[in-house]
């Protein structure tokens, strides 16, 4: 099973015990990955409501791009896995709802973020 598919197969779960409805997972997939997909999964999966990304105003959540400790797949997921009660309570006083993710999105979103972070990283290291 290559990350991606592990991604997947753990968001969806994630998804699925957030919302308590019961989803199917599908485990023998080969998904590209795409940060530019996984930056429109990131706005419209309301991530960007609540999360910053290296910069820009304070939110709700803490800035995915600068905060420590998430840079590889593996610790984006764990932390989501972390943080979802939280997450979930945020979203529900504000009239919303746990996002359910299709195919690809998960993997999608966590290159994103990656991507993201590299980015901010390597604008920091320039700065100096
Ligand atoms: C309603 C607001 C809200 C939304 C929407 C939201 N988050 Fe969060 N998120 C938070 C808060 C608040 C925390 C901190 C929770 C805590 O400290 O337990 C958090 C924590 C996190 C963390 C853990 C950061 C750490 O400290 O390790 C990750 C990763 C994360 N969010 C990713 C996402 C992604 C990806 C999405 C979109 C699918 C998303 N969040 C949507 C509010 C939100």
């Amino acid at each position: 099973m290559n990350v991606a598919v592990l991604l997947l197969a753990i968001l969806v779960a994630l998804g699925a015990a957030a919302s308590a409805q019961p989803t199917s997972i599908l485990l023998s997939v080969e998904l590209p990955v795409s940060p530019t997909a996984g930056a429109r999964v990131f706005a419209q999966k309301s991530c960007i409501r609540c999360h910053s990304l290296a910069g820009g105003e304070a939110r709700l959540g803490p800035d995915l791009g600068t905060i420590p400790r998430l840079d590889d797949p593996i610790a984006i997921i764990a932390a989501m896995w972390n943080h979802a009660p939280t997450m979930e309570r945020e979203l529900r006083t504000r009239g919303l709802t746990w996002p359910r993710f299709e195919q690809g999105e998960p993997a999608d979103l966590t290159a994103f973020l990656l991507t993201s972070r590299t980015a901010a990283g390597e604008a920091r290291a320039a700065n100096k």
